[in-house]
């Protein structure tokens, strides 16, 4: 139990099929104890989804027991405090009902409940003109997908970095497309990834020598998530990438949870301001093996 005692809190999770969840329940698994902070328009369709007994199936641990979330938090991490929040988004239906969903009212809030935490994970990503190609993306588009994908990033570390324990440790997820053009992963995303891969580093320099703390990031491999799929070509990617990836086994989110829990404990207490490919090798292709181009064509005979 290479985790037995600690404390982590999640941002991110919003059912039981994304990166968040599965790195919750390999960091249980490891004996943690997991906060997580939910989208505020969908906290109540996630809270009655788990209060209902639907994620009970991919809520078993290998040792048999459950899932348990210590606490599930509102948060939109567009917001860094409650003045940040326009009035049409408090009186949203989605909002109205919930309050102190802003970052530095989350950080406050669980210092409260429980003092500090271990370890803090940025599973989330948003960006709303994901599927327009970057050339027709507004200034709009790109800022919103820049503001809640990457700052909310910078804004986490900022405001939970001082009720961290020295020695714990942050990570986020990213893409390959921050450094490797992936046509229909727009909407400024990528530009957004790449943001988060740079600030890794940065953040890791500033909140290692602050607080003690490492920041790493996770560029992950393609998985069927209720955000992969919204953008549309999901299936595509995963069939590319099991067709040309080093290593032709399915991807899949225990993956990712497994070397999460790595990164996050103290195992890799040396490690800070990298990003770990967690991808079957496919980030190391520099051509498609399955183009037409190295497929043999059959020879066609003369008439
Ligand atoms: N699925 C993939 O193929 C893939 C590949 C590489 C990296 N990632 C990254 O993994 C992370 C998790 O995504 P996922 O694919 O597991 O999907 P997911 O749908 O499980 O997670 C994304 C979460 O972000 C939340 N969210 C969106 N806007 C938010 C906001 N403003 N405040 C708070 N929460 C917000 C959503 O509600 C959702 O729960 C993201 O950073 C994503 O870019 C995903």
């Amino acid at each position: 139990m290479k985790l037995k005692g600690k404390r982590a809190f999640i941002a991110g999770i919003g059912d039981d099929q994304g990166y968040g969840w599965a790195i919750a329940k390999a960091l249980a698994e490891e004996g943690c104890e997991i906060l997580v902070g939910t989208w505020t328009p969908i906290l109540k369709i996630f809270t009655t989804s788990f209060e209902t007994g639907k994620f009970d199936e991919s809520r078993i641990l290998s040792n048999g027991k459950m899932l348990e979330l210590a606490k599930v938090y509102p948060l939109d991490a567009s917001f860094d405090r409650p003045e940040d929040v326009p009035q049409e988004i408090k009186e949203n239906k989605r909002y109205a009902a919930t309050s102190g969903y802003t970052i530095t009212e989350v950080a406050a809030q669980i210092e409260k409940d429980y003092g500090s935490i271990d370890i803090l994970v940025h599973s989330l990503a948003n960006g709303p003109e994901v599927k327009k190609p970057l050339l027709e993306t507004s200034r709009a588009g790109y800022l919103a997908a820049v503001s809640s994908s990457s700052y909310s990033f910078v804004s986490m570390v900022a405001q939970f970095g001082s009720i961290m324990t020295h020695g714990g440790s942050i990570l986020s997820l990213t893409y390959i497309a921050s450094e490797r053009a992936i046509p229909g992963y727009g909407g400024g995303m990528s530009s957004a990834k790449a943001a988060l891969e740079s600030d890794t580093r940065t953040l890791a320099f500033e909140a290692g020598r602050k607080w003690g703390v490492r920041i790493n990031t996770i560029s992950a491999g393609p998985l069927r998530s209720r955000a992969a799929r919204a953008i549309g070509f999901i299936d595509k990617m995963i069939t590319y990438s099991e067709s040309n990836a080093p290593l032709q086994r399915e991807m899949n989110a225990e993956d990712v949870g497994s070397a999460a829990v790595f990164l996050l404990s103290d195992a890799a207490a040396a490690v800070t301001g990298t990003t770990l490919y967690v991808d079957n090798g496919m980030h190391a292709m520099g051509i498609a093996v399955d183009s037409p181009a190295f497929i043999e064509q059959p020879e066609v005979a003369p008439v």
